[in-house]
Order: C-alpha cells, then structure tokens, then sequence
C-alpha cells in the first residue's frame, strides 16, 4: 500500500533554536494522524521537511521507503494545504486549480474538466470564476484542499487547515475533512494547535514540545493516560490538576499527582475540603474555580446547574488520579 511515511532521527535547527529535534514516527498507510503541539513547537517544519520545502540537518525522511530528504519537492507524492492557502491572488479558482496539472503539461480540456470534479467535490463548483479575494476564508480554504486533491498525492500534509474558520464552520470543515479522508484513504498528516481537532480527527495523535515528540497514541489513550505532566496539561480543556508532591490529593513528595477536572466531583462525603471561587456556566455544563486551604487550586467540571456559588465551602471527591514522577514529569 502506498503512503507509509517513516521519520527517522530527524533533526532541523535555525541558529541556536531547535525546530525539529530527533523525531522518530512511522505513519501507515491510509493513515490519518494529528500532529498537536503549542505554537512554535516544530510542527510545520517537519511538515515542510516532509514537503520538501526546508531540508534536514540529519535524519531520514522514507516515503514508501524511498529517501526523499534530497528529492526536490516537486518530485515527492506529497500534497501540502498550508494555513494561509498560498493560493495565487491574480488567478480565478479554475485558474488556481489547474495551475499545477497545466504545469505538468495536462491538456487544458481535461485539467478543466478534473478541475470542476474536485470543485464540486468540495462544495464550491459555483465559484470557479471568483477571484480569492472575492471569497470568504472558508471557500478559500476549499479552493486549497481541491487543488491539494488534484495532485492525487500519497500523502497530504495540512498545516492547521481549519485555524482561520470561525467555530461553525470549522466544525463543517472537520466534518467534510474527515469524510473525505473515508473515501480516499490516503496517508494525511494534519497539523493543528486545537485540541478538539487532535482528539476528533485523528486515527492517532502525536504531541510536539520543543521539536520533541513526547507521546503517540490513539487519542483517548493519550487522554486517558498522558505519559507526562506536558501532555497531562495539554491536551483537556480546562487542563489536568497537577498537584506537586500530592497535597490535597494525596501521595507523596516523590510524585507529581493529577486529576482532571470531570473527575473531580461535588461530594459532601469526598475528603477534599475546598472553596469555590468562581463558577463559569458554559450551558451544557459548568466549570467551578475552587481553592484548598493549603493554596492548592482545583478545576472542577460540573453540570449545568451545579447549585454553588462563589465564597461556598464545598468537598470534593477525587476519582482517577494519575501519578507522576515529580522530578522527571514521566508517569509512573
Ligand atoms: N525559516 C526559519 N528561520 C528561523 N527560525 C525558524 C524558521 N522556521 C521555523 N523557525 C523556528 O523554529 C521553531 C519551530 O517553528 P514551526 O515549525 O513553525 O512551529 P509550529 O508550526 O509548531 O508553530 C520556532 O521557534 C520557529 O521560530
Ligand atoms: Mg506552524
């Protein structure tokens, strides 16, 4: 099968920051992987990497098990969408989707005629005389995944495709993106600083810290048992509680313990005294601020209507702690 992409010690520095630092990770094929980090983290130059764009100090790049870390970028299989769309200001859509396959000498009949099916497949078969500037970010951003599409690539590398959609429409996007990926199976590497996105698109999901990758897994697996204190704060919204040396929770001073905040609980039985100090109704559920008499603060998810205000003394019951190293972050 076509799209396995091996990275193999792979390492890129600019002057003294260190963009890609020895980063190992074999995607397979038809695979959909998320690669999550915070910004400035190294995420899009190892896609640029991959693309061709940029080269390696060391390391390797194998798609399909051929090195490509020498290829010149147009010769890689590989299709990039970047976050700003990179699409040509003084072409029309037809103009920007056929660019590349007149480049590649196709006849102008047939690349019109691919051009329109991936239009259409994207939902902005009416606007292939538009100019980008007269689009919204939204259908420019389908302009940019049709033309990735007519490349017929073996992998796509999309660079935070959905970040400049306002919340509906990357919602629609994701959707669309995830049902593309169904149909085609082919090897995509997406690149995003969302959360929401890592947890819902991914067959897996790789965290970046500091051109590092600090763990890979299925989602819910990396959710459920973060393999350090970096991806414990990561990934979940509002963030893991991470308590030095237990406190509240327990434990003792050689771990780090953590408990997210669903699993924190109202419970006039639960053995942690607190004070609630602030509550953020979201609607479909409640986020309390609370504060321990030690100083220690716990996040706590409720539902909607938790029934406590600011200034009450509540206790909290705490259900899956997650224990880690307090000198290294690992878990133990
Ligand atoms: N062309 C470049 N020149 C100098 N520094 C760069 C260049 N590209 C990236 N960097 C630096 O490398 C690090 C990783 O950048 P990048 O891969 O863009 O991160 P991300 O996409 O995760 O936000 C950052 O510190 C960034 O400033
Ligand atoms: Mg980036």
């Amino acid at each position: 099968m076509k799209g396995v992409i091996r990275l193999a010690a792979l390492t890129r520095s600019y002057g003294t920051t260190t963009a890609v630092d020895g980063v190992d990770l074999e995607v397979r094929a038809g695979e959909l992987i998320t690669l999550v980090g915070p910004s400035g983290s190294g995420k899009s130059t190892i896609l640029r990497l991959i693309a061709g764009l940029d080269r390696p100090d060391s390391g390797r790049i194998l798609v399909d098990d051929v090195d490509v870390a020498r290829m010149p970028a147009h010769r890689r299989a590989v299709a990039m969408v970047f976050q700003d769309y990179a699409l040509f200001p003084h072409l029309t859509v037809l103009g920007n989707l056929t660019f590349g396959l007149r480049v590649r000498k196709v006849r102008r009949a047939e690349a019109d005629q691919r051009a329109r099916i991936a239009a259409q497949r994207l939902g902005i078969g009416d606007l292939l005389d538009r100019y980008p500037d007269q689009m919204s970010g939204g259908q420019r951003q389908r302009v940019a995944l049709a033309r990735a599409l007519l490349r017929d690539p073996s992998v796509y590398l999309l660079d935070e495709p959905l970040a400049s959609l306002d919340a509906p429409l990357r919602f629609a996007t994701r959707a669309d993106l995830l049902a593309l990926h169904r149909e085609l199976r082919t090897t995509t590497i997406h690149v995003t600083h969302d959360q929401h996105e890592a947890m819902t698109l991914g067959d897996r999901v790789v965290v970046l810290a500091a051109g590092q990758i600090r763990q890979v897994g299925p989602p819910q697996q990396v959710y459920d048992a973060p393999a350090d204190t970096f991806v414990a704060g990561f990934l979940g919204s509002p963030p893991m509680n991470l308590v030095p040396g237990g406190g509240v929770l327990g434990g003792d001073a050689t771990l780090t313990l953590g408990v997210r905040p669903e699993d924190l609980t109202l419970d006039d039985a639960g053995r942690i005294a607190a004070t609630v100090e602030a509550v953020e109704a979201l609607g479909s559920e409640a986020i309390l601020l609370t504060r321990c008499p030690d100083g220690t603060r716990l996040t706590v998810r409720t539902g909607p209507r938790p029934g406590v205000g600011p200034g009450d003394e509540v206790r909290l019951r705490a259900d899956r702690l997650h224990r880690f190293d307090a000198a290294t972050g690992r878990r133990r």
